[in-house]
């Protein structure tokens, strides 16, 4: 059986149906996750300045190295490798995550760096990935940002799935673009599955996940379908967990209009042949002082305050805060 939030507790339904920001211990109101299929297309960059953005606007942030194998968000925000780094929490040489907390030295932001050990979030065990999850939760900051690392093993998609916001990066490229689809496609269904109120539908759901399975299910409404045919209450609990899953897009790196509309093609295609509502939050232009900041090794918003992309940067910032703001729609 693979590995999940609630396999290792038993009768406990999955965490990631109750939004941290639920939990009355917890002082997180959101937790962002920056996802996407494909290696190198931006994940850490996002994440670093996202997290910098929000800080600025005087919430206290915490970001964390999710990219176990890779873990490499601690340069992105300008700082050396830090003593303490996840694995020390992970190999419980740390009792608790937020011994783990360093400051960046950016006011209002700290830091949790990768785990260094040969180590890589695919061989995290479920329990310790609960572990993780629980820890998370008691954070000392009002928003905790992931960067995740490359690739759709369960467990990036499951700190994807549980996050309030999940965002997907891709590049206007038809590998990234791929990836994306396979990592939209391989959250969703990850997601239905690890419902413990679908459970009756499990089977349909884990055929519905093999694109030539030999129930014709290809799209959510042939899921919903023939989930109605077995229990109607059931397809009617299906239909509101398909909608309550929203990730958001980032087109980076894009250079003509063509790049930025890829963004809209991908949403329509989501919504068209899976029945999924992709927001596509906005389009990061490419521009050199990315790569200008890395080999000075400084944090992008810091260096180059006002290049186009820390401008790009600062506004998705702000209508992802706008979305979870009292008064709008929330979608969990
Ligand atoms: N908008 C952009 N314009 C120019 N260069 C960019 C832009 N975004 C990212 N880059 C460059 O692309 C490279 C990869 O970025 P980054 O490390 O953030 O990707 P990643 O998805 O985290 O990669 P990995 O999967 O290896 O962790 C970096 O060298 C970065 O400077
Ligand atoms: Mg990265």
């Amino acid at each position: 059986m693979e590995s999940g939030f609630y396999s290792a507790s038993g009768s406990q339904p999955p965490e990631f149906f109750s939004p941290f920001s639920k939990n009355n211990q917890s002082r997180v109101k959101q937790v962002w996750a920056v996802g996407g299929g494909k290696g190198g297309v931006g994940k850490s960059l996002i994440a670093s300045n996202l997290a910098i953005s929000l800080s600025r606007l005087g919430n206290e942030v915490i970001t964390i190295d999710l990219d176990l194998g890779g873990a490499n968000l601690h340069t992105a925000l300008g700082i050396d490798l830090p003593q303490q780094t996840l694995s020390d929490f992970i190999k419980e040489r740390s009792p608790s995550l937020n011994q783990c907390v360093v400051p960046t030295g950016i006011p209002h932001l700290s830091m949790i760096s990768g785990a260094q050990d040969s180590m890589d979030i695919v061989s995290l065990s479920s329990t310790e990935k609960e572990r993780l999850v629980q820890n998370l939760k008691l954070l000392d900051a009002d928003y905790v940002v992931l960067d995740l690392g490359a690739g759709t093993n369960f467990n990036t998609l499951d700190f994807f799935i549980m996050s309030d916001t999940g965002l997907i990066a891709l590049l206007p490229e038809p590998t990234s673009i791929e990836n994306a689809y396979r990592f939209i496609k391989g959250a969703y269904y990850r997601r239905l599955k690890m419902n413990p109120h679908l459970a009756k539908i499990h089977p349909l759901i884990e055929a519905a996940s093999d694109a030539k399975n030999s129930m014709g299910i290809r799209t959510p409404s042939d899921l919903f379908r023939e989930a109605n045919r077995l229990d109607p209450e059931i397809a009617m609990r299906l239909k509101l967990e398909i909608t309550k899953f929203q990730p958001r897009l980032i087109v980076n790196q894009a250079r003509t209009q063509a790049d930025i509309d890829i963004g809209s093609s991908v949403k329509t295609v989501c919504k068209r042949y899976f029945g999924i509502e992709i927001q596509y939050v906005g389009y990061l232009d490419y521009d050199p002082a990315a790569w200008q900041a890395v080999r000075r090794k400084r944090p992008l918003m810091l260096e180059f305050p006002h290049s186009k992309l820390a401008l790009n940067l600062e506004k998705i910032t702000q209508q992802l805060i706008k979305q979870h703001s009292p008064g709008s729609i929330s979608f969990l």
